[in-house]
Protein backbone atom coordinates (compact mmCIF):
# COMPACT_ATOMS: atom_id res chain seq x y z
CA UNK A 1 0.00 0.00 0.00
CA UNK A 2 1.34 3.41 -1.20
CA UNK A 3 1.17 6.03 1.97
CA UNK A 4 1.93 9.10 2.98
CA UNK A 5 0.71 11.78 5.43
CA UNK A 6 -1.37 14.03 4.37
CA UNK A 7 -1.25 17.95 6.14
CA UNK A 8 -4.27 20.41 5.25
CA UNK A 9 -2.73 23.94 6.93
CA UNK A 10 -5.59 26.69 7.35
CA UNK A 11 -6.27 29.72 9.08
CA UNK A 12 -8.27 27.79 12.30
CA UNK A 13 -7.30 24.16 12.14
CA UNK A 14 -4.67 22.03 10.45
CA UNK A 15 -5.42 18.68 9.75
CA UNK A 16 -3.34 15.52 9.33
CA UNK A 17 -3.94 12.05 8.81
CA UNK A 18 -2.34 8.89 6.86
CA UNK A 19 -3.48 8.19 3.37
CA UNK A 20 -3.69 5.46 1.21
CA UNK A 21 -3.00 7.18 -1.74
CA UNK A 22 -4.03 4.42 -4.04
CA UNK A 23 -7.52 4.34 -3.04
CA UNK A 24 -7.65 7.37 -1.84
CA UNK A 25 -9.02 6.45 1.71
CA UNK A 26 -7.99 8.08 5.52
CA UNK A 27 -6.01 5.36 6.63
CA UNK A 28 -5.67 6.40 10.31
CA UNK A 29 -7.48 8.59 12.60
CA UNK A 30 -7.68 12.50 11.50
CA UNK A 31 -6.16 14.59 13.93
CA UNK A 32 -6.84 17.80 14.15
CA UNK A 33 -5.96 20.83 16.55
CA UNK A 34 -6.32 24.75 16.45
CA UNK A 35 -3.74 26.84 14.18
CA UNK A 36 -1.68 28.43 16.49
CA UNK A 37 -2.16 32.21 17.68
CA UNK A 38 -0.98 34.56 14.63
CA UNK A 39 0.04 31.54 12.45
CA UNK A 40 3.62 32.50 12.02
CA UNK A 41 5.79 30.22 10.23
CA UNK A 42 7.86 28.45 13.27
CA UNK A 43 4.91 27.80 15.27
CA UNK A 44 2.98 26.19 12.62
CA UNK A 45 5.92 24.58 11.70
CA UNK A 46 6.05 22.82 15.60
CA UNK A 47 2.57 21.85 15.15
CA UNK A 48 3.27 19.50 11.63
CA UNK A 49 6.29 18.60 14.06
CA UNK A 50 3.84 17.16 16.68
CA UNK A 51 1.14 15.82 14.29
CA UNK A 52 3.76 13.82 12.42
CA UNK A 53 4.99 12.56 15.51
CA UNK A 54 1.56 11.62 16.75
CA UNK A 55 0.58 9.69 13.24
CA UNK A 56 3.87 8.14 12.77
CA UNK A 57 6.17 7.40 15.78
CA UNK A 58 9.61 6.54 14.18
CA UNK A 59 8.37 6.24 11.05
CA UNK A 60 9.46 7.71 7.65
CA UNK A 61 6.42 8.43 5.54
CA UNK A 62 6.68 10.82 3.50
CA UNK A 63 4.68 14.14 3.69
CA UNK A 64 2.13 16.13 1.78
CA UNK A 65 1.35 19.14 2.65
CA UNK A 66 -1.36 21.71 1.45
CA UNK A 67 -1.48 25.33 2.68
CA UNK A 68 -3.57 28.63 1.21
CA UNK A 69 -0.79 30.48 -0.81
CA UNK A 70 0.07 30.65 -3.97
CA UNK A 71 3.34 28.03 -4.10
CA UNK A 72 5.77 28.26 -6.65
CA UNK A 73 8.70 25.68 -6.08
CA UNK A 74 7.43 25.08 -2.65
CA UNK A 75 7.61 29.09 -1.80
CA UNK A 76 4.38 30.62 -0.66
CA UNK A 77 3.82 33.69 -2.77
CA UNK A 78 0.92 35.32 -1.34
CA UNK A 79 -0.43 35.47 1.88
CA UNK A 80 -3.85 36.17 1.80
CA UNK A 81 -5.50 35.10 4.43
CA UNK A 82 -2.14 33.87 6.61
CA UNK A 83 0.58 36.24 7.78
CA UNK A 84 2.52 38.13 5.70
CA UNK A 85 5.16 36.49 6.51
CA UNK A 86 4.92 33.30 5.15
CA UNK A 87 5.26 35.37 1.92
CA UNK A 88 8.92 34.31 0.46
CA UNK A 89 8.86 31.77 3.26
CA UNK A 90 9.83 27.81 1.23
CA UNK A 91 7.53 26.04 3.10
CA UNK A 92 8.96 22.88 2.46
CA UNK A 93 12.22 23.08 3.39
CA UNK A 94 10.97 25.23 6.88
CA UNK A 95 8.90 21.61 7.51
CA UNK A 96 11.37 19.40 6.42
CA UNK A 97 14.40 20.80 8.62
CA UNK A 98 11.24 20.19 11.37
CA UNK A 99 10.55 16.72 10.99
CA UNK A 100 13.29 15.65 8.95
CA UNK A 101 11.07 13.86 5.98
CA UNK A 102 10.39 14.58 2.62
CA UNK A 103 7.71 17.56 2.37
CA UNK A 104 5.87 18.27 -0.56
CA UNK A 105 4.00 21.37 -0.75
CA UNK A 106 0.70 22.99 -3.02
CA UNK A 107 -1.96 25.10 -2.36
CA UNK A 108 -4.67 24.09 -0.49
CA UNK A 109 -7.83 24.73 -3.33
CA UNK A 110 -5.75 22.54 -5.82
CA UNK A 111 -5.19 19.76 -3.30
CA UNK A 112 -8.88 19.17 -2.90
CA UNK A 113 -9.67 20.02 -6.52
CA UNK A 114 -7.61 17.31 -7.30
CA UNK A 115 -8.51 14.66 -5.13
CA UNK A 116 -12.28 15.15 -6.44
CA UNK A 117 -10.96 14.66 -9.47
CA UNK A 118 -8.93 11.41 -8.58
CA UNK A 119 -10.85 10.31 -5.60
CA UNK A 120 -14.51 12.22 -5.31
CA UNK A 121 -17.44 13.97 -7.53
CA UNK A 122 -15.27 14.38 -10.70
CA UNK A 123 -13.78 10.94 -10.90
CA UNK A 124 -13.92 9.95 -14.77
CA UNK A 125 -15.16 13.41 -15.78
CA UNK A 126 -12.62 14.58 -18.99
CA UNK A 127 -11.82 18.50 -20.26
CA UNK A 128 -11.95 20.86 -17.76
CA UNK A 129 -13.18 20.09 -14.29
CA UNK A 130 -13.25 23.82 -11.65
CA UNK A 131 -13.07 23.35 -8.59
CA UNK A 132 -14.03 25.77 -6.21
CA UNK A 133 -13.75 26.19 -2.14
CA UNK A 134 -16.10 28.34 -0.27
CA UNK A 135 -14.95 28.81 2.93
CA UNK A 136 -12.96 31.90 4.41
CA UNK A 137 -11.58 32.81 1.08
CA UNK A 138 -12.51 31.42 -2.32
CA UNK A 139 -10.06 28.65 -3.70
CA UNK A 140 -10.24 27.18 -6.87
CA UNK A 141 -8.76 24.12 -9.02
CA UNK A 142 -8.37 23.88 -12.53
CA UNK A 143 -8.01 20.48 -13.41
CA UNK A 144 -8.16 19.31 -17.38
CA UNK A 145 -8.21 15.61 -18.50
CA UNK A 146 -6.62 14.98 -15.09
CA UNK A 147 -3.93 17.36 -15.23
CA UNK A 148 -4.20 19.87 -12.09
CA UNK A 149 -3.01 23.62 -13.67
CA UNK A 150 -1.91 24.86 -10.43
CA UNK A 151 -2.41 28.44 -8.56
CA UNK A 152 -5.16 29.68 -10.59
CA UNK A 153 -6.85 32.13 -7.13
CA UNK A 154 -9.69 32.78 -9.09
CA UNK A 155 -11.19 33.98 -5.76
CA UNK A 156 -9.59 37.31 -6.30
CA UNK A 157 -10.99 37.96 -9.75
CA UNK A 158 -13.19 41.02 -9.12
CA UNK A 159 -16.96 40.60 -9.93
CA UNK A 160 -18.92 42.84 -12.67
CA UNK A 161 -20.26 45.58 -10.90
CA UNK A 162 -18.20 45.73 -7.84
CA UNK A 163 -14.91 47.68 -8.90
CA UNK A 164 -12.98 46.83 -6.09
CA UNK A 165 -14.21 44.29 -4.31
CA UNK A 166 -12.91 40.53 -5.22
CA UNK A 167 -14.97 37.26 -5.40
CA UNK A 168 -14.06 36.11 -2.41
CA UNK A 169 -14.47 39.40 -0.19
CA UNK A 170 -18.34 39.22 -1.71
CA UNK A 171 -19.42 35.65 -2.29
CA UNK A 172 -16.98 33.03 0.55
CA UNK A 173 -18.72 31.41 3.26
CA UNK A 174 -16.92 34.06 5.81
CA UNK A 175 -18.90 36.97 3.74
CA UNK A 176 -22.22 34.85 4.48
CA UNK A 177 -21.92 34.55 7.99
CA UNK A 178 -19.83 38.26 8.52
CA UNK A 179 -23.10 39.95 6.57
CA UNK A 180 -25.92 37.50 7.76
CA UNK A 181 -26.79 36.99 3.94
CA UNK A 182 -29.75 34.67 3.87
CA UNK A 183 -28.89 31.22 1.89
CA UNK A 184 -31.08 33.61 -1.26
CA UNK A 185 -29.19 36.52 -0.89
CA UNK A 186 -25.80 34.63 -0.82
CA UNK A 187 -26.84 32.63 -3.65
CA UNK A 188 -27.17 35.72 -5.78
CA UNK A 189 -23.77 36.59 -5.13
CA UNK A 190 -22.58 32.81 -6.42
CA UNK A 191 -24.48 33.40 -9.63
CA UNK A 192 -22.43 36.27 -10.39
CA UNK A 193 -19.58 34.30 -9.68
CA UNK A 194 -19.96 31.29 -11.28
CA UNK A 195 -21.67 33.04 -14.08
CA UNK A 196 -18.76 34.49 -14.70
CA UNK A 197 -16.41 31.73 -14.62
CA UNK A 198 -18.94 29.71 -16.97
CA UNK A 199 -18.49 32.83 -19.00
CA UNK A 200 -14.70 32.99 -19.30
CA UNK A 201 -13.81 29.07 -19.13
CA UNK A 202 -16.74 26.93 -20.53
CA UNK A 203 -15.93 23.83 -17.73
CA UNK A 204 -17.65 20.62 -18.39
CA UNK A 205 -18.01 21.00 -14.22
CA UNK A 206 -18.61 22.97 -11.26
CA UNK A 207 -17.72 21.00 -7.68
CA UNK A 208 -18.02 22.96 -4.57
CA UNK A 209 -15.87 22.31 -1.91
CA UNK A 210 -15.39 23.91 1.33
CA UNK A 211 -17.26 23.24 4.83
CA UNK A 212 -20.66 24.83 3.67
CA UNK A 213 -20.82 22.48 0.86
CA UNK A 214 -22.19 19.94 3.05
CA UNK A 215 -25.28 22.59 3.47
CA UNK A 216 -25.44 22.33 -0.99
CA UNK A 217 -28.73 22.02 -1.03
CA UNK A 218 -29.85 25.25 0.48
CA UNK A 219 -27.89 27.18 -2.51
CA UNK A 220 -26.89 25.05 -5.05
CA UNK A 221 -30.51 24.41 -6.44
CA UNK A 222 -30.80 28.06 -6.36
CA UNK A 223 -28.15 28.78 -8.89
CA UNK A 224 -29.06 29.39 -12.13
CA UNK A 225 -26.59 28.03 -15.19
CA UNK A 226 -25.60 25.79 -17.90
CA UNK A 227 -22.82 24.17 -16.20
CA UNK A 228 -23.46 21.18 -14.12
CA UNK A 229 -22.36 22.23 -10.28
CA UNK A 230 -22.49 19.23 -7.42
CA UNK A 231 -20.97 19.52 -4.00
CA UNK A 232 -18.06 17.66 -2.99
CA UNK A 233 -17.77 14.19 -2.09
CA UNK A 234 -14.71 14.52 0.21
CA UNK A 235 -15.83 17.74 1.91
CA UNK A 236 -13.21 18.45 4.74
CA UNK A 237 -10.65 15.51 3.59
CA UNK A 238 -10.15 16.41 0.30
CA UNK A 239 -7.01 19.00 1.25
CA UNK A 240 -6.03 16.06 3.41
CA UNK A 241 -6.25 13.41 0.48
CA UNK A 242 -5.17 15.51 -2.54
CA UNK A 243 -1.93 16.80 -0.88
CA UNK A 244 -0.87 13.19 0.40
CA UNK A 245 -1.85 12.09 -3.33
CA UNK A 246 0.12 14.64 -4.92
CA UNK A 247 3.26 14.22 -3.19
CA UNK A 248 5.46 13.06 -6.08
CA UNK A 249 7.46 10.18 -4.07
CA UNK A 250 4.55 8.65 -2.61
CA UNK A 251 4.19 5.60 -4.77
C1 LIG B 1 -5.93 32.28 -1.26
C2 LIG B 1 -5.80 30.97 -2.01
C3 LIG B 1 -6.49 29.86 -1.23
C4 LIG B 1 -7.91 30.25 -0.88
C5 LIG B 1 -8.61 29.20 -0.03
C6 LIG B 1 -7.38 32.54 -0.96
O1 LIG B 1 -7.49 33.73 -0.24
O2 LIG B 1 -5.41 33.33 -2.04
O3 LIG B 1 -4.45 30.66 -2.22
O4 LIG B 1 -6.49 28.70 -2.01
O5 LIG B 1 -7.93 31.48 -0.19
O6 LIG B 1 -7.95 28.99 1.18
Amino acid sequence: MARTIGIDIGGTGIKAAIVDVENGELVSEKIKVGTPEGAKPADVADVVHELVEQLDPNGSLPIGVCFPAVIINEVAMSAANVDRSWIGTNVGDLFEAKTGRKVHVVNDADAAGFAEVKFGAAKGVNGLVMVTTLGTGIGSALIYNGVLIPNSELGHINLPGSKWRTAENLAANSARVKRNLSWTRWAERLQVYYGTLEKLFSPQLFVVGGGVSKEYENFLPLLELNTPIIPAQHFNNAGILGAAALAPFSD
